[in-house]
């Protein structure tokens, strides 16, 4: 299965095109390294999942990437916005974002966090630790009211990496079902009259490819959903489950399957009210890396490449500030060489970023042409998530431009940081 963008298509000469835009071209007209994302690949994936929820609620799940455009496109396409901070949201908003249509996340709101969500009346806040709930009530007065849900630890964790698993009680985010936190901080929301509970929410980690931890997860928040209306009369409207979902980075990887998850979770839920006399919730997910991981190319040009030992380094003109992956979870790409053809024998080599560090890895043990050298182009794919959104300014080097491609035109969307963005901010003695 190709990682690709579903639009990309060979050129003469070994170009590539994604969204009807030579990556070449745009590697010239923008300067490298830069990020690409395919506008029309972004918009698909939305629509996947409207079609796959249709009575749901699809909230993409911004931290993944943002930009006013992405608003725009989600926007269009009918999804909500997961938020997990006040720059998040405050940029959703002023781009236009209908502020109901957003649910605010976060184990250490701020207190600018928790002003930004009153004043721009966001639709949701998710409480997280035991201490919010009297902290969020006096924040909206006696005579205000907000919207707000619990995030449960289900005592159910999956997903790609350590430091990505946040469905039980070893991590920091959520209130744990086992110990009895969760119950406790429900019996509180509900004895503050200007907070409205209505549901229960949960992530249980994420690049997660089988169905089966959501499955057992939306079981226990039935379980929990059933013991609030007993110890309490009311039955909530709504149960997140979060995001999560996983995606392939190099052909042959595996992908949850989002037809066969929404199946599932829907019989799941169905079944477990109907046979607790539940009304049946509205089921919210929150993906992020799915919608805008697979729509990113990262390109990169070649500056050296050296030989030491049994190894060959390809050094390239970003790294680890625009793409902390690797280094954060060792996380494995599949980078190719384009603009230009070779018939060269492939060479098991590694990519490496210019940061002033070793473990600045692009991609470890990759198979590229023997003859790539100074000057050549390297695309790496599934570049749109978690890469700029995580970007550092490590080294000054500059967090790189994104470009959105679509139907064979291309836009700037965000311009590259530039040695004047860090003299400004730098005010000197
Ligand atoms: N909802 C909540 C509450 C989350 O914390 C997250 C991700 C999501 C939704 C979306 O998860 P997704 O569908 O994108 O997996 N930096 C890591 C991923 C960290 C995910 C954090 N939370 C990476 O690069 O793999």
């Amino acid at each position: 299965m190709s990682v690709w963008p579903a639009s990309t298509t060979p050129l003469p000469h070994g170009g590539l095109a994604v969204g009807g835009v030579s990556m070449a071209e745009a590697a010239d007209r923008f300067g490298t390294p830069v990020y690409v994302l395919d506008e029309g690949e972004v918009r698909e994936r939305c629509r996947t999942y409207r079609d796959a929820f249709p009575d749901g609620e699809v909230l993409y799940a911004a931290k993944a990437f943002l930009s006013r455009a992405m608003v725009r496109w989600v926007q269009e396409e009918g999804l909500g916005l997961d938020v997990c901070s006040a720059g998040e949201l405050e940029l959703a908003v002023t781009a236009g974002f209908p502020p109901e249509r957003i649910v605010l996340h976060g184990n250490a709101k701020s207190p600018q966090d928790i002003e930004t969500a009153l004043r721009l009346g966001v639709g949701r806040i998710v409480i997280d630790s035991p201490s919010e709930t009297a902290r969020l009530a006096a924040a909206v007065g006696p005579q205000g009211h907000q919207k707000v849900m619990v995030r449960v630890v289900p005592g159910i964790s999956a997903g790609g990496h350590e430091k990505i698993r946040t469905g039980t009680d070893n991590q920091k985010f959520g209130l744990t079902l086992t110990d009895g936190h969760a119950q406790q901080a429900i019996t509180r929301i509900l004895d503050q009259p200007q907070l409205e509970l209505v549901g229960l929410h949960c992530h249980i980690g994420s690049q997660i490819t089988d169905v089966k931890p959501y499955v057992a997860a939306l079981r226990r928040m039935v379980g929990l959903m059933v013991h609030i209306r007993e110890t309490h009369g009311i039955v909530l409207p709504e149960l997140d489950m979060g995001g999560g979902h996983g995606v392939p980075y190099r052909p042959g990887e595996p992908a949850l399957d989002l037809t066969l998850l929404a199946r599932k979770l829907r019989t799941e839920l169905v079944e477990g009210c109907t046979a607790a006399g539940l009304t049946v919730p509205r089921l919210i997910i929150e993906p992020g890396r799915a919608v805008v991981g697979p729509a990113g190319v990262a390109l990169y040009r070649v500056l050296a490449v050296k030989h030491t030992g049994d190894r060959v380094f390809v050094a390239v003109d970003g790294g680890m500030s625009d793409n902390p992956r690797p280094a954060l979870y060792g996380v494995r790409y599949a980078p190719r060489l384009v603009g230009r053809a070779s018939t060269a024998e492939p060479l098991t080599t590694t990519v490496v970023g210019r940061h002033c560090e070793a473990g600045d890895v692009i991609a470890a043990d990759v198979r590229l042409p023997a003859d790539t050298r100074p000057g050549d182009l390297i695309a790496v794919p599934v570049a749109g998530a978690y890469q700029l959104s995580m970007a550092s300014g490590y080294n000054l080097v500059g967090r790189p431009p994104v470009v959105a491609v679509h139907n064979g035109t291309a836009r700037l969307l965000i311009r590259r940081e530039t040695l004047d963005d860090f003299r400004s901010r730098d005010l000197g003695d």
